[in-house]
């Protein structure tokens, strides 16, 4: 592929398409019924969605039904721990937590193709004309890879996206280009809207479309942010605005591009970009770009068609194919699904804010030190099997001076093999209110792209930091998402202590602090 032949045959030795290239299928694809999954290996999340055996990458057409079931799909290689044989894995879940495996969804026409990324809708209005019976007629719209180039297909399901029969019409959309991929569609009024990359190009393609079948080009969105080696997995969407500054009644829109090779960090992140869009053109409030993870392990988001709920894939292209999950037969897990929104922070402008969704049917045992006031104390070993949640609100008194070491700490350790992740908040005032993650202190996996401390300072000290270990998945929160930090971990053995702490707070502030162990959702 063009990427291979390029200039930079050593930064492209990284990029999806090199390892979508290497792998052809070989075992047998299982159709009409779930793949199997041991989801008792050590490494297993509990609560973030993985793939029940195989590898898998970026989320693929949310949507929820009409019966309230979240429908997720994913890439998916069924026959192997790496990345490539590109299918669409899916699962659904009443609550974004507690999933069922379902029947591959989506299957290449042949070994040398693959179904890469793209999105689903509900055709409510049978604007496609499949749909002789069913208010409810799902359609995905999705990249089919070829030796060749990369053209956009559409498939429809008559059984609410269980199952799917290619449009016989396909392709619907073809530019002869080979870097050409990742169709998102939302409804606008009375049209489809398609964001698309033109992922070499450094252009997001905005085409609309009465049917989903025949697509016009509107406009391209070129050239913003960090440009990476490639773009991918454009999204636009309409957000609610909250505490708008404003009052012209703006739509708050969203263009999300996934930037990888080239993230700040290295590998692959997703930038975004609070914009107007009217139908056919999308233009951002300003020229700031916004990142939606200030660690590592968050790419290619999606958002649930017509909901403001979205979902990330928690890894990075530099080193997903060769964690040790794949020792367990399985790779890479989802972030935590998030309910977003947009804040207009004056002159910092809008900002995403992407809230963990309700987490309450994944707690189980409230641990027995909480809802202390955490203020100049430490709570250790708090002890846990599956994972743990831990919650804080912080009040502090307005104008002071914070001493030299006033912080708030969390260590999160295995029983016998000292290792552990650490993190913690600095309201130092010689220092930006500062919220730092190292997860240096764990055996289970190197490599130079791994790298381990991550930060991101904040204007005014938080007010809420919620946490989550999940065996091989950490995130963090800051002020219900306005700051969000997810990071892979790979313990030698399951983390099962932790303590948390703070130093030098003035007088009069208060935190209260809660933890519960998380439900194994497997069991
Ligand atoms: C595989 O499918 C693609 C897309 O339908 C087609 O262009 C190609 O010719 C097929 N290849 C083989 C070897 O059948
Ligand atoms: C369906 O039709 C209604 C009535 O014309 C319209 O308001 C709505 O936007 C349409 N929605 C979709 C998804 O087609
Ligand atoms: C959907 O569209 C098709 C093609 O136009 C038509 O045959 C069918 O009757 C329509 N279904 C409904 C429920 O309107
Ligand atoms: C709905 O229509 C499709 C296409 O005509 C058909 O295959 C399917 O069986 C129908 N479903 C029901 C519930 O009638
Ligand atoms: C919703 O649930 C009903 C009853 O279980 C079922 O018949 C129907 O097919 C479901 N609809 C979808 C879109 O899954
Ligand atoms: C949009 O971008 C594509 C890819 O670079 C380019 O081929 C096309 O000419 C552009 N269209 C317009 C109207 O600028
Ligand atoms: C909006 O701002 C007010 C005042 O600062 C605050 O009390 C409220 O929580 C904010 N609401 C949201 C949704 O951010
Ligand atoms: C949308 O914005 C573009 C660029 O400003 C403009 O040319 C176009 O007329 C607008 N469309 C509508 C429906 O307002
Ligand atoms: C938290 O860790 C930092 C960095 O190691 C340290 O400077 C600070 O004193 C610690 N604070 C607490 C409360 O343990
Ligand atoms: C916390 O400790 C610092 C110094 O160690 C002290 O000045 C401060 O008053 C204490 N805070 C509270 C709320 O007791
Ligand atoms: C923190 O505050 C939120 C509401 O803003 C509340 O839902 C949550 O239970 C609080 N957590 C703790 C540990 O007090």
């Amino acid at each position: 592929m063009l990427m291979r032949s390029s200039l930079l045959p050593i930064i492209s030795l990284l990029t999806t398409e090199w390892a979508l290239a290497q792998f052809t299928t070989p075992a047998a694809v299982p159709t009409g019924v779930a793949v199997q999954g041991d989801y008792t290996g050590p490494l297993r999340p509990r609560v973030h969605f993985s793939p029940p055996a195989g590898f898998m990458n970026d989320p693929n057409g949310l949507f929820k039904d009409n019966n309230g079931t979240w429908h997720l799909y994913y890439q998916y290689n069924p026959t192997d721990i790496v990345a490539g044989n590109q299918h669409w894995g899916h699962a659904t879940s009443p609550n974004l937590y507690e999933w069922t495996n379902q029947p591959i969804a989506l299957f290449p026409p042949n070994s040398t193709t693959g179904v890469f990324s793209g999105s689903a809708v509900i055709d409510a209005n049978n604007t496609s004309g499949f749909f002789q019976n069913t208010t409810e007629g799902v359609v995905a719209i999705y990249t089919l890879n070829t030796p060749q180039k990369q053209v956009q297909e559409i498939a429809y399901s008559y059984d609410g996206g269980y199952t799917f029969t290619p449009y016989s019409g396909n392709p619907v959309l073809d530019v002869g280009s080979n870097q050409f991929r990742d169709p998102k569609v939302v409804w606008y009024n009375d049209h489809w809207v398609m964001v698309i990359a033109y992922a070499a190009e450094y252009v997001i393609g905005i085409y609309t479309s009465p049917d989903l079948k025949d697509w016009t080009h509107a406009s391209n969105v070129s050239h913003i942010g960090f440009l990476g080696i490639q773009y991918e997995c454009p999204n636009l969407v309409k957000l609610p605005v909250k505490n708008s500054t404003s009052n012209d009644d703006q739509d708050g829109w969203v263009l999300t591009i996934s930037i990888n090779p080239g993230a700040p960090l290295g590998g692959s992140i997703t930038q975004y970009y609070p914009g107007q869009f009217n139908g056919t053109h999308f233009e951002p409030y300003d020229r700031a770009t916004r990142l939606s993870n200030f660690a590592k392990d968050d790419y290619a988001g999606q958002f649930f068609y017509d909901e403001p709920v979205s979902i990330g894939w928690a890894s990075n292209w530099e080193y997903t194919n060769i964690v040790p999950t794949g020792s367990e037969g399985w790779r890479s897990s989802m972030t935590l699904p998030r309910t977003n929104y947009l804040v207009d922070s004056g002159v910092r402008g809008y900002h995403l804010v992407q809230e963990i969704y309700d987490v309450s049917p994944i707690l189980s045992k409230k641990l027995s030190s909480s809802d202390n006031n955490l203020v100049n104390t430490t709570i250790s070993n708090m002890n846990f099997d599956n994972g743990i949640y831990f919650d804080m609100n912080i009040t502090l008194p307005s104008d002071v001076t914070f001493s030299a070491d006033a912080s708030i700490n969390f260590t999160i350790s295995t029983q016998t093999s000292r290792e552990c992740v650490k993190g913690g908040y600095i309201l130092a005032s010689s220092t930006p209110y500062t919220i730092w993650l190292d997860r240096g202190q764990t055996d289970g996996f190197d490599n130079p792209f791994y790298t381990d401390k991550f930060s991101e300072s904040q204007l005014k000290p938080a007010k809420r930091i919620q946490g989550m270990m999940d065996r091989s998945v950490f995130e963090v929160y800051i002020d219900n998402g306005a700051v969000v930090g997810t990071m892979d971990v790979y313990p030698t053995e399951p983390f099962t202590t932790l303590s948390v702490g703070s130093r030098s707070l003035p007088k009069g502030s208060e935190i209260t602090f809660s933890a519960w162990e998380l439900k194994d959702v497997w069991a």
